[in-house]
């Protein structure tokens, strides 16, 4: 049985259309999805809606409308953006879903039976825009004019609330926090520690002023903070409080892949439910950097804030998954404007990887009908299919496997560069009239080097990299980290496969005039 892979994105509040922030999320999980699938890990990948909550009411009732009318309406362009770019999801999860409702009736009950909630009042700060309490001190600003550490405004609450007894789980949650992998990347992790040294109070987890959420068994007038169900969406998914096959074989799960601004909810708050309703805890929690338009956070105010369908429209899904892959160090906030897409995109995948694809096929087709034949390796080539194999089968997937990305796609590149050069030493035109055995030999030293930068970009630019296999004949069913190990070449110069003529699969981007200053 392979290793099982229990992979969550954040689920996004639908108030309004998906942004730039939801597709850099939706596309690394998908990137890690694929990555372990792709090392024949057993991967289940659940991404969805989170759908109650005040942000949600206050948003319904300024449109005329009522919550499900707008949850109904936002998630289904959330769902539309997964399917544009590809994401592989297993479970697209809506909190408004009547399991859902149960599942976090059931973690509630067992939060309850271990004596976890007490029913008191609550008065303090609260931040719609975060759907977060906070505590006076860590407000900055005066007055009507206070914000949350996010920079959004607070307002003073006070109702009848239920309370969960977090302070009790201080000492296990620190531990928990310094266990190494639990929390990463380091800098968050640091974060969480100060914060939850600093003291936890018991936290508010109902309110009764309005109604739009799941309700709290046995307590009429309250509904769950929204922070509560939809913490518990990760196990709804896997038919908790059910004993399911995928309970069994994906919880704990072992990522939970979320922003840095809401890393305290599921390092914090998360594992102490868990701990209080005696489950397991997940493996890791990895809170990624923020993606900025030119450095600049979108807003409406700003007037910057771009459709990311539109993006992928304009430069093409895999160059956008390329892009965000590749151009931010994982775990760092980045910037993106269309000028760095298209360089990045030309430089790297159009006239590096693209033309040495490109040049190759036509090669062969040109000078060898496109036929394959048996060769001997020189040293020279030896060293190169040394090299790609390196990169791909061992640097890129050790990267990926520490969710560094970009770095795993630097090493990537040097090995395309690293090929690009080798065609430059070898001058297989020149050879086409002094040695054309040789050139043979060259031509198919790359046509095995496109093999095996096409298999480790699978991932990242799945629709991509499958046109190449395809164009190099390579079966849809042997294109996994394992069949590096196999002699794919022998078995296509056995069955006398023939390569045609290449198509273009990295086209150059163009930039409007308008944007290339
Ligand atoms: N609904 C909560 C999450 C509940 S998880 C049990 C939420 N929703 S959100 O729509 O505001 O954000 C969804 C995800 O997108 C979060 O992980 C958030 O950090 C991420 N991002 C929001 N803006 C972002 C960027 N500009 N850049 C990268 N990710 C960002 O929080």
């Amino acid at each position: 049985m392979p290793d099982p892979f229990y992979l969550t994105t954040a689920i996004n509040y639908p108030n309004g259309k998906p942004h730039i922030g939801h597709a850099y999320e939706a596309i690394a999980a998908d990137v890690i999805a694929r990555f372990q699938r792709w090392m024949g890990r057993k991967v289940r990948f659940q991404t969805g809606t989170d759908e109650h909550g005040l942000k949600m009411a206050r948003k319904a009732a300024e449109q005329g409308r009522t919550p499900r009318e707008l949850a109904d309406e936002m998630a289904s362009y959330f769902r539309a953006m997964d399917e544009v770019l590809n994401i592989s999801f297993d479970r697209f999860i809506r909190t408004v879903e009547p399991e859902h409702h149960r599942a976090s009736q059931a973690l509630w009950q067992a939060m309850e039976a271990a004596g976890d909630l007490y029913l008191d009042r609550y008065e303090g700060w609260y931040s719609v825009r975060d759907e977060a309490y906070y505590d006076e001190s860590e407000l900055a600003g005066e007055g009507d004019e206070k914000l949350s550490p996010q920079g959004t405004p607070v307002e003073w609450t006070v109702e009848e609330s239920w309370f969960f007894r977090l302070s009790k789980y201080q000492d296990r949650l620190l531990d928990l926090l310094r266990t190494p992998g639990f929390c990463e990347p380091e800098s968050r992790r640091n974060e969480m520690i100060a914060f939850v040294s600093g003291g936890l109070k018991d936290l508010s987890v109902s309110r009764t002023s309005f109604d739009w959420g799941v309700k709290v068994p046995g307590s009429e007038g309250h509904v769950m903070y929204v922070w509560v169900d939809a913490l518990t969406n990760y196990i709804t998914g896997l038919g908790y409080p059910d004993d399911t096959e995928e309970w069994r074989r994906f919880w704990p799960a072992s990522l939970h892949l979320v922003g840095k601004d809401i890393v305290r909810f599921h390092t914090v708050y998360w594992p102490a439910f868990l701990m209080s309703a005696g489950l397991p805890l997940p493996r890791t929690v990895f809170g990624h950097g923020f993606i900025l338009n030119r450095g600049q956070k979108e807003s409406k105010s700003l007037g910057n804030v771009t459709d990311p369908l539109e993006l992928a429209e304009r430069f093409g899904v895999d160059n956008l998954r390329y892009f965000l892959m590749r151009e931010v160090a994982f775990g760092q906030d980045g910037s993106y404007s269309a000028e760095a897409i298209v360089n990045r995109c030309n430089a790297e995948l159009a006239n590096s990887f693209g033309n040495l694809v490109q040049r190759t096929l036509s090669m062969i087709v040109k000078n060898m009908n496109g036929d394959l034949e048996r060769f001997e390796q020189t040293p020279a080539d030896h060293e190169l299919l040394k090299q790609v194999r390196k990169a791909c089968a061992v640097d890129l997937p050790r990267e990926f496997e520490a969710l560094a990305f970009s770095q795993g796609l630097e090493t990537w590149i040097q090995a395309v560069w690293a090929c690009n050069r080798y065609v430059d030493d070898q001058a297989p035109w020149t050879l086409k009239k002094t040695d054309p055995d040789r050139m043979k030999a060259v031509l198919q030293t790359l046509l095995l080097a496109i093999h095996d930068l096409a298999l480790a970009l699978q991932p990242v630019v799945p629709e991509k990299a499958a046109a190449v296999l395809d164009m190099l004949g390579v079966d849809g069913d042997t294109r996994s980290h394992a069949d590096f190990e196999r002699d794919w070449f022998a078995a296509l110069v056995d069955a006398g496969h023939t390569i045609a003529a290449p198509s273009p699969i990295f086209p150059r981007l163009e930039l409007p005039e308008a944007e290339s200053v």
